[in-house]
């Protein structure tokens, strides 16, 4: 019983087609950053302002190797995740990867007006999400499926990674796969 794993930039919608699949499998929804906070007991702005984004990493692959061990969940990442390799192999090992992508303008427009995302907190959010799209293509590029997400509801791509799941594998995916 593998699991879903999500990933991809800042603002794609990983959070809410996590909660459509879990919905629709019944199956428990893991996300790495909120398992950071409740073991950090410190928001991630906190965690990069006192300790620093090597230290936030750190944390990051701890929460990684901890939900990759369990099955049947659907895994939200945070958009750096798969900056550690060793955390890509991890998740790919029990799971199938799949990598939420978004225009740099549709995620500007998503992640704009919010505060909680410490890398986006500089004079040029917008050059900066560029910037980090383009260092990462690489580190998406690993995940086992990309899907767009532009012009779609987190319904239309919860049903798009099922029907992926479901060409791979015969039978439902919340029973055999
Ligand atoms: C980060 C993305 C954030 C969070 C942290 C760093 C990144 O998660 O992990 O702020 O490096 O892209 P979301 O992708 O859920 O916003």
């Amino acid at each position: 019983m593998a699991n879903i794993v999500l990933v991809g930039f800042m603002g794609v919608g990983k959070t809410s087609v996590a909660a459509e699949l879990s919905r629709q499998l019944g199956w428990t929804v893991v996300d790495t950053d909120d398992i950071i906070e409740a073991d950090a007991g410190l928001t991630i702005p906190e965690i990069f302002e006192k300790f620093g984004e090597p230290h936030f990493r750190d944390l990051e692959s701890q929460a990684v190797a901890a939900v990759a061990q369990k099955s049947q969940q659907i895994i939200s990442t945070g958009g750096g995740a798969v900056l550690r390799r060793s955390n890509v192999d991890l998740l790919k090992e029990n799971g199938t990867v799949f990598c939420l992508t978004a225009t740099p303008e549709e995620i500007w427009q998503r992640v704009g007006h919010e505060t909680h995302r410490p890398l986006l907190q500089t004079p040029d959010p917008q050059g900066r999400i560029r910037q980090l799209l383009a260092e990462r293509a690489p580190y998406y590029a690993q995940a086992d499926h990309t899907i767009d997400t532009v012009g779609k509801s987190p319904q239309d791509i919860a049903e798009g990674i099922l029907q992926i799941l479901d060409a791979r594998t015969p039978g439902k995916v919340g029973a055999e796969y």
